[in-house]
């Protein structure tokens, strides 16, 4: 098998243009350097990536890595990005397959390519793999709410079809995906329950009987609560009286995922580090699920990650439309060192750390919440090339393997 640089350099190799040329003479030197000097470089004072070390090696003595992958990547498709997922991670999540509309899209018809396609793509390559959500509010057909004569269903109708929806998708997969998403976003800003159809079909035991159902289809899976804006403590405190009902209702909850949406300057690490030790009172795990950095400017108010946001296209929201400048990969490679640092200093209690993508030009931030955006959120560009930011991500792990 050849190793992570050799599968980098025929990547970049494959880039035409004279720009390829000159980026593969810079990763080689890079590679070069690598050999003969460890990867750990200060924050403040960034050399050039080197991406010598895959991340999941990097970390190994901290949490698993991953990232969330979509359709083209696990059915090959992406040749290139399907070969960097394998080079760096040791996760994998799927960003949509397993999401209702997918996988359930009309009574009695479940649809389970791409989510066979996922599974089968994290087995073959030996990873973690993660179940992307049972019961959310979002990308869930109107059916599921309703008789055959579109009026609302009651409670134990509504309980009927989420637990033939939970016995099936997770029954197909026990034993291979290792933890679940099981309710996803159930609280509100102010830490209050989100009135979402399944609160209001069901009443606010919902979260509890998703997870019993969970638990009855496969008793060895971990069960996660996952949610955004965590760090916030009004959030926070909620997920805290959450956590607690579920626990007093005799529930097991593994870990709960904070999603990470971060901005650069959102949350501080003096919020991580809230979180993390409030959420580890609770004597859960936690896990960073869909981690990535907007460095874009604001397009909305506030700091969640509601799907159904949207603003207004501009010429100011889209200020970087062909590079991101070097100003700003220097401050965004900033930025992931501090999260990761404060992620390292939390390792007794994070299972697993899982980005939302892999290279820039699959990142939800694209379209979201200003659709058609230039967004560069995570730690490898468009080409799937390591960003500066990779290199000051490997300068915080704890140790390197070699
Ligand atoms: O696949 C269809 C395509 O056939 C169609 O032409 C196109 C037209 O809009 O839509 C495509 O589906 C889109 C899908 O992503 C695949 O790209 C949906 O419109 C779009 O809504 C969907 O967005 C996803 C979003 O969740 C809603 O499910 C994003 O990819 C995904 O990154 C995002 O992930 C969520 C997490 O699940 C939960 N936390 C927040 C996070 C970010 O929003």
């Amino acid at each position: 098998m050849r190793s992570w640089s050799g599968r980098l350099i025929e990547i970049s190799a494959r880039v035409e243009g004279s720009f390829a040329a000159l980026r593969m003479t810079h990763l080689l030197s890079a590679f070069a350097l690598a050999a003969c000097s460890s990867p750990r470089n200060v924050a403040g004072n960034l050399s050039e990536p080197t991406a010598a070390t895959p991340l999941k090696t990097a970390f190994a003595d901290a949490f698993v890595i991953g990232a969330a992958v979509n359709d083209r990547q696990v059915t090959g498709k992406d040749v290139r990005g399907a070969a960097l997922i394998t080079a760096q991670f040791n996760t994998v999540s799927p960003e949509n397959a397993l999401k209702w509309e997918w996988v359930h899209p009309s009574r009695g018809t479940y649809h389970f390519g791409p989510s066979d396609a996922f599974v089968d793509f994290g087995v073959k390559h030996n990873m973690t793999i993660i179940g992307h959500t049972l019961i959310w509010h979002s990308q869930v057909p109107r059916w599921v709410f309703e008789d055959a004569n579109g009026k609302p269903l009651g409670r134990d109708a509504l309980l009927a079809v989420m637990r033939d929806h939970i016995m099936t998708v997770v029954g197909r997969y026990k034993g291979r995906i290792k933890g679940w998403d099981v309710v996803n976003e159930a609280l509100n800003e102010d830490g209050t329950m989100r009135q979402t159809p399944w609160f209001k079909g069901i009443g606010d035991d919902y979260v509890v009987k998703a997870f019993e159902y969970a638990h009855e289809a496969d008793p060895s899976a971990e069960l996660y609560y996952n949610d955004y804006s965590l760090e916030n403590a009004p959030k926070r405190n909620g997920a805290v009286r959450l956590i607690q009902a579920l626990q007093r209702a005799g529930v097991k909850v593994a870990a709960i995922g904070s999603q990470s949406h971060d901005k650069m300057d959102w949350p501080t690490v003096v919020q991580y580090d809230s979180t993390f030790n409030a959420f580890a009172a609770l004597g859960v795990r936690v896990n960073i699920t869909e981690l990535d950095v907007d460095v874009l400017p604001p397009a909305v108010r506030g700091q969640g990650a509601d799907v159904a946001t949207r603003g207004a296209v501009s010429r100011a929201s889209n200020p970087w439309p062909a590079a991101l400048p070097d100003s700003m990969q220097r401050a965004l490679a900033r930025r992931y060192a501090d999260l990761f640092r404060v992620f390292v200093a939390h390792r007794d209690v994070i299972d697993r750390v899982t980005f939302w993508g892999v290279g820039d030009g699959d990142s939800w931030l694209n379209n979201w919440p200003v659709p058609g955006r230039t967004s560069y959120p995570l730690l490898f560009d468009r080409q799937d090339r390591p960003k500066v930011a990779l290199d000051s991500v490997l300068a915080t792990a704890p140790a390197v393997r070699r």
